[in-house]
């Protein structure tokens, strides 16, 4: 797709009453992902993956919770796919669990294949479009006690794995993401330990996120051989990432380094084939570069299709404390140490926006600053961007009527879609976006406390029921239109 062929967000398309509408073939969907929401978590051959083990260490997480049952959609997914379509969801964004599919990183588990064949046939017999993510968190414990995404070795055992994958699911599904958001799997596993496996060195994160990017390319290149037709990508955290005083160099330099460590460091190797130089000064200590192999980074930088962006918040970075509330942690992270390798510093100051659940400020424009940035630096039209990841935490009431009312997620919901419009009439082509999450479901290291779905779960009765937001959701797909 080239930047000629964008469809603009028309103003009033088709005399809505000044209403803003989405272009034709832009798809809307939801994502979920296997640990948040199967449970299921020992049958049918499956092993422990990192976030079994995780979830055992007491204090790791909040109320102990874990993803034995999550939301029992293994055993419930012809349901949940009913659900989706009475939304009248287009696409469903999903992953794969390697340790049901290779139980312990090693030979193939034709049950576990056998699920996912399954839930995407019940998918596409209700017309909707599956949207595959390999690597979704859940390492098989197995890998990661041979060292985990800190082994090479992880890397060609990730790819084995996704030609399993692809195998059995090749026929039907077309749209397959490689990784989801590898500097979670990195920087939160590896170097600030409130996420699987825990491990708290920032040397081991660098080793992780290179193995990460060699296992995304390692896939690409295999895919691609196979089936030159497939839509291939990876889905990517991004943040926009502001100084609080943009004439202060020790501000501006904050923001520099948190969009280095956050951003660039991913963006940078798929698309230029190169680490930036500057984050390769910061964290030269930690020996990142060791790991970089001759063709390396030709493999990372194969060409891919669709870049998904994952939005939640953005990143407001000063070189100074705050006046009150001194705080050195990303406001995504309850983090032991911080998750960033080299920011010492760095501290985030409070925005005066409204907050999630989560502590996040609400921030749309950001996200329409974000795809900007991204088309006009990365992908230049060339590459599809989607939104595979937005959404909000709120402290759900549930009504005596059993409805939820959650009018700020419909509002959140609302002025996301509305950012988006807004990059796509400044000509950035959007193709998509996904809602996170379907249901209510696992939120990791906050185990069930927290609540993005646009359907309650009640995990007592494991019953679904639809709040507010899906009604609006829904109402939005139908008009195709805010
Ligand atoms: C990003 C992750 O991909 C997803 O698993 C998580 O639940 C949401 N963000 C919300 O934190």
């Amino acid at each position: 797709m080239t930047d000629a062929t964008i469809e603009r967000g028309a103003p009033d398309p088709g005399g809505l009453g000044g209403r803003r509408s989405f272009p034709q073939d832009f798809l809307f969907g939801v994502a979920t992902a296997a640990y948040q929401i199967e449970g299921a978590a020992h049958e049918d051959g499956r092993t422990d993956s990192i976030w079994d083990v995780f979830s055992r260490i007491p204090g790791a997480v909040v109320d102990g919770d874990d993803g034995e049952v999550a939301c029992d959609h293994y055993h419930r997914f012809r349901d949940d796919v009913a659900l989706m379509a009475d939304l009248g969801l287009q696409t469903y964004r999903f992953s794969t669990s390697w340790a049901r599919v290779r139980p312990d990183g090693g030979a193939t588990n034709p049950l576990g294949l056998d699920f996912y064949s399954r839930l995407v046939d019940e998918l596409l017999d209700h017309g909707i479009k599956p949207w595959l993510t390999l690597y979704h968190w859940d390492l098989p414990q197995a890998l990661e006690l041979d060292g985990g995404w800190t082994n090479r070795d992880t890397a060609l055992r990730f790819a084995e794995y996704a030609l399993d994958v692809h195998d059995r699911l090749g026929d039907r599904v077309s749209a397959w993401t490689t990784l989801n958001e590898p500097w979670c799997s990195s920087f939160l596993g590896y170097t600030g330990g409130e996420h699987a496996p825990g491990r708290q060195e920032p040397a081991a994160g660098l080793a992780a996120a290179h193995h990460l990017l060699l296992g995304h390319g390692l896939v690409v290149e295999e895919l691609r051989a196979r089936d030159s037709s497939l839509q291939l990508g990876i889905t990517l955290n991004l943040s926009v990432v502001d100084p609080v005083d943009a004439t202060d160099p020790a501000d501006v330099d904050a923001a520099r380094r948190i969009d280095g460590q956050f951003n660039r460091v991913f963006l940078d190797p798929i698309f230029r084939g190169e680490y930036p130089a500057d984050v390769l000064g910061d964290v030269e200590r930690y020996g990142l570069e060791a790991h970089i192999r001759a063709g390396d980074l030709a493999t990372i930088s194969s060409p891919i299709d669709s870049l998904g962006v994952n939005y939640y918040h953005g990143d407001y970075v000063s070189g100074h404390p705050p006046a009150s509330a001194v705080t050195t942690a990303a406001p995504s992270a309850r983090p032991k140490r911080s998750p960033f390798p080299a920011a010492e510093g760095v501290f985030w100051h409070p925005q005066g926006l409204p907050e999630t659940a989560m502590g996040w400020a609400i921030q749309p424009e950001g996200l329409t600053r974000l795809l900007r940035r991204v088309h006009d630096e990365y992908t230049r039209g060339e590459v599809r961007l989607y939104v595979t990841e937005n959404g909000a935490a709120f402290a759900d009431v549930v009504a005596p009527d059993g409805s939820v009312h959650d009018t700020g997620r419909v509002a959140f919901l609302r002025e996301h879609l509305d950012a988006i419009l807004d990059a796509i009439d400044g000509g950035v082509a959007i193709g998509g976006y996904f809602y996170w999450s379907l249901m209510d479901n696992f939120e990791w290291a906050w185990g069930y406390d927290k609540r993005f779905g646009l359907v309650r779960v009640d995990y007592d009765t494991q019953r679904r029921s639809l709040k507010d937001s899906a009604l609006a959701y829904r109402g939005i797909i139908i008009d195709r239109a805010l």
